[in-house]
């Protein structure tokens, strides 16, 4: 099937959580089945899907052509964590033609996948064109107004007999908030919400200041919480919202219900539980699986988290800090960063490269401003973020090999040795 399976998440109300759940779930779809195309698009202007899944120049097109008539997968470009995304667009104009126009388009568009269209808080003609091009409705519902409003949703899909498509999912839940002693807030809009004929999720999405702090503040770029706040019940909530939405779509989970358990592959299940533990099954720059593939192996000496990155991804880096050529194809590659984290003034990151015996060969010191997928690489290898990094040191071999090969006693006791004779030779060096 060519054309994609539209997840529309829309609520008259604003602040529900649309956009945090449209972009997160784009993400966790993308974990789940990294085969699998996953687009996310817009009608809003404010431009949180750019900020969350922009990667290099802004497109010269945007959603506001799908509209014309251009086609989705044109307008498409592949973002950050291997998610398509259709630019935002400040300059959006209602069309002449019905909101119907908008399904007929998408459902003869050569665009495989899921797509997932993020709404204004406003019935308009752009949020009833994305109901009705919907194969699921996700409607956010926080509190009773948000319960009643659905209600103008649903009309628009009973009218084209499509409203078993919408499902309530509720959101910014205070587990502890009551109505009174007896009932709490959660089980009330459950239960009034069922009485009202709705289908709703057995998920929902808890409150948290974690997430909220990946969107507010200053910075130009929105986090996953796949990426950035793990550690909320927000992440097993949101992955269970991409397991309902690929067995919705057709497309089954491949990895059933773990991200973990089910992804070791059998010969690393030798490994002994301390390193398995520290294992990282994705590759730190598209998150996506980078197990049992050929990767880059590399390791946090202060975390001592480990995993794999694709040849691929590596290569964006190894290009952009424009190191010095090696013949050697054993060689190696160390990020260090030197001081209170990076945002005092005067903290360093440095990469260097090293010969296959442990010889330097060249330092470079990192400007990381406009890098901000190097920021985000350092987060996710050393499982901090940077403004805790003290001092730091990752390294990476440079030889892309299988897990099975790399993660053997002796090739790893091979990299160890090299990795405290590099160590020593930085020091030595005073460049750490
Ligand atoms: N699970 C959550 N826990 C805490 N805060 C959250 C959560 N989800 C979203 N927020 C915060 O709530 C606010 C509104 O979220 P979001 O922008 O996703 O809602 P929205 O429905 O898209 O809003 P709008 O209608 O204005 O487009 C944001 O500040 C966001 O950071
Ligand atoms: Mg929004």
């Amino acid at each position: 099937m060519n054309r994609p399976f539209v997840v529309t998440i829309a609520s008259e109300k604003g602040g529900v959580g649309k956009t945090t759940i449209a972009t997160n779930l784009a993400v966790y779809l993308k974990a789940l089945r990294e085969d699998l195309p996953v687009t996310i698009a817009s009608f809003d202007n404010h431009f949180s899907v750019d900020q969350m899944f922009a990667l290099g120049p802004r497109p010269k097109n945007s959603v506001a052509d799908l509209l014309v008539g251009d086609s989705s997968d044109e307008l498409a470009v592949l973002g950050q964590y291997g998610v398509q995304y259709i630019a935002s667009s400040r300059q959006m104009q209602a069309p002449s033609h019905s909101p119907g126009w908008l399904s007929q388009q998408l459902h003869a568009a050569v665009l495989p996948g899921i797509l997932i269209l993020d709404t204004r808080p406003i019935l308009d003609w752009f949020t009833e064109a994305a109901l009705l091009a919907a194969d699921l409705v996700l409607v956010p519902v926080k509190d009773r107004a948000s319960l009643v409003n659905a209600d103008a949703l649903r009309q628009v899909l009973t009218a084209v007999e499509h409203s078993d498509r919408l499902w309530l999912l509720p959101s910014l839940v205070d587990s502890r908030a009551r109505l009174n002693a007896e009932v709490r807030v959660h089980e009330f809009l459950v239960y009034a919400a069922r009485e009202r004929d709705y289908q709703v999720l057995d998920i929902c999405i808890s409150k948290s200041p974690k997430v909220e702090s990946l969107s507010s503040g200053f910075s130009s770029s929105i986090r996953p919480v796949l990426t950035h706040a793990r550690n909320t019940a927000v992440h097993g909530q949101l992955k269970q919202l991409a397991e309902f939405a690929l067995s919705r779509s057709g497309v089954k989970s491949r990895h059933g219900s773990g991200f973990r358990s089910g992804m070791m592959p059998a010969d690393l299940t030798e490994m002994s539980v301390g390193h398995r533990r520290r294992l990282v099954l994705e590759c730190p720059l598209c998150c996506r699986l980078s197990l049992p593939d050929a990767g880059h192996f590399y390791f946090d000496l202060r975390s001592r988290r480990r995993g794999f990155i694709h040849p691929d991804c590596f290569e964006q880096i190894s290009d952009d800090l424009n190191l010095g050529d090696t013949d050697d194809p054993d060689h190696l590659f160390a990020l260090t960063i030197e001081g209170q984290g990076l945002v005092a003034p005067e903290c360093r990151l440095t990469a260097h490269m090293f010969d296959s015996e442990g010889s330097l060969i060249d330092s470079e010191e990192v400007d990381l401003s406009g890098r901000q997928f190097l920021v985000d690489l350092l987060s996710m290898i050393t499982g901090r973020s940077l403004d805790v990094a003290y001092r730091e040191f990752i390294l990476v071999d440079r030889v892309a090999q299988n897990a099975a090969a790399q993660l053997a006693d002796s090739a790893y006791r091979h990299f160890s040795l090299r990795r405290r004779q590099i160590a020593r030779e930085l020091r030595d060096a005073g460049l750490f």
